[in-house]
């Protein structure tokens, strides 16, 4: 079936840097649906050739070496441009007649919402006439940040779901569609040696961090409503602990999926009290003129998750800007062994389990071993794998997630329930921040966050994993040598 993707906020930065790009990418491999085309709807006037013109140079800055003229050639032909104000209703009309002049025929659509949320439900009632009772898919993809807090995200679910059937509501987290995030999956459930240890009887906690080195600069005004808990928690935080607390689905399918990981953030143990919020939560700051004194770019946050499985293993969630290293990864420390009969180091370090999500996206096991020539000294060692496709650069998030929207496959896309369960776990948390008198405390750029983080972690039973990805031997301690 032909299909055409309509994106909403065409001059915006996603698009000339994400989305256009995955989409060349796409059609480079052959992976695009016959007869698909790209038609971007912004306000500016601009003719189809103009347009085509500004994205061959972003495609070709974000694309490297996969960019080739000829391929691109190719591509752009089937891109368009068409001038509308979405807050004009009799747009909507005008872009239905135009899109099906270019379909000439019976196509799928989906329209891809990447303008500034307060244009989500304008757009979603503009579309409203257009993308019902038909006998092609007219799908919605809507980009984060869906909603603020709960209310005003079961507000946006109820009022894409005057206009949508959930089955056409894609709601985008691009931690999803990045490749180690989706092979959490696999490893888990298409193994069979890791799944029995999955559970409280072998792990002694998880850490999932997600620290960046980049700064706020110039996206402050957005960071200083949003803050580190709306940015990254409720969404890519979340999900990640979806992805490593599930259960396994019964098959492979975007409900089967979506109904375990909601039962996971249902299981979370709500914070309730201000007392609970101060020993499970820290928050940090790093000094920046444009940041609000009060606006955290670092948190730490323990949950707990209150089911058979996990009960009584704590989850220590953080994420922070201008970190030390760029780092996306989640540690599963197992159980030190009962009882000791060689002599250990002191302190004894686990086993551990590492999924660096990415960069240098792989696999590590630290396991203990012994120190050759020596009586029986040990030391931690680390068996490893690389996640690489030959050698080459893993693809973007987006293009898995434009090609899934395109064909309909939501399994790595949010459900209302689930975007709601996550808002409930974050909103107590952030609504006690808010109103607090002591600001974040402050940390250096470059570290691993406010100095108090360690003994946070120390007095709760914990100690962080901070290691910068470096995939060979990360893991291994070479003291006892
Ligand atoms: C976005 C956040 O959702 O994710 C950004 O708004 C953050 O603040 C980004 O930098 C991180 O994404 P990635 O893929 O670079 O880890």
């Amino acid at each position: 079936m032909a299909c055409t993707l309509i994106i909403f906020g065409a001059s915006g930065d996603l698009t000339s840097r994400k989305l256009i790009p995955a989409m060349y990418q796409l059609f480079r491999k052959s992976r695009l649906p016959k007869g698909f085309r790209v038609v971007g709807v912004s306000r500016t006037p601009l003719t189809d050739e103009a347009w085509r013109a500004r994205l061959r140079g972003t495609t070709e800055t974000f694309t490297g070496k996969d960019f080739h003229a000829a391929i691109w050639e190719a591509f752009a032909p089937a891109i368009h441009y068409f001038a509308g104000d979405v807050t004009h209703p009799e747009m909507f009309g005008r872009l239905d007649a135009h899109l099906s002049a270019l379909e000439n025929g019976p196509a799928d659509r989906v329209f891809y919402l990447s303008t500034s949320p307060v244009f989500y439900e304008t757009i979603a009632e503009g579309l409203g006439p257009f993308v019902q009772n038909t006998d092609v898919a007219r799908r919605v993809v809507v980009e984060k940040p869906f909603g603020t807090n709960l209310s005003t995200a079961q507000h946006l679910n109820d009022v894409l779901h005057r206009f949508f059937r959930e089955e056409q509501i894609f709601r985008i987290d691009h931690y999803l569609g990045k490749e180690t995030a989706q092979n959490v999956m696999v490893f888990r459930f298409a193994n069979a040696i890791f799944e029995p240890l999955w559970n409280r009887n072998y792990i002694a906690d998880v850490q999932i961090t997600a620290n960046e080195e980049t700064l706020v600069g110039h996206r402050a005004s957005y960071y200083n409503q949003a803050g580190v808990l709306r940015d990254m928690f409720q969404n890519h935080l979340m999900q990640l602990l979806c992805l490593v607390a599930m259960e396994p689905p019964v098959q492979f399918d975007a409900d089967a999926i979506r109904d375990e990981k909601v039962k996971v953030l249902r299981a979370v143990r709500p914070m309730e009290t201000e007392k609970d919020i101060l020993s499970n939560t820290l928050r940090g700051r790093y000094d920046e003129d444009s940041l609000d004194p009060n606006v955290a770019t670092y948190a730490a946050v323990r949950l707990h998750i209150d089911n058979w499985r996990w009960a009584g293993v704590p989850f220590y969630l953080r994420s922070g800007k201008a970190m030390s290293c760029r780092t996306t990864q989640i540690v599963l420390h197992f159980h030190c062994p009962p009882h000791r009969i060689f002599p250990t180091p002191d302190p004894f370090s686990p086993n551990r389990l590492l999924i660096q999500i990415q960069p240098a996206e792989g696999i590590q096991i630290h396991f203990q071993s012994k120190v050759p020539e020596t009586d029986m000294r040990i030391y931690q060692k680390s068996l490893q794998y690389q996640f690489d496709v030959e050698g080459k650069r893993l693809p973007d998030a987006y293009q898995r997630l434009l090609l899934d929207a395109l064909h309909g496959d939501a399994s790595l896309f949010a459900r209302s329930d689930e975007v709601e369960a996550a808002w409930k776990i974050i909103d107590p948390i952030q609504t006690a921040w808010d109103t607090m008198a002591e600001p974040p405390f402050p940390y250096l750029r470059g570290s691993w966050g406010p100095d108090v983080s360690d003994r946070w972690i120390q007095l709760l039973g914990g100690k962080w994993f901070n290691s910068c990805p470096v995939l060979c031997s990360q893991g291994d301690d070479t003291s006892a040598l």
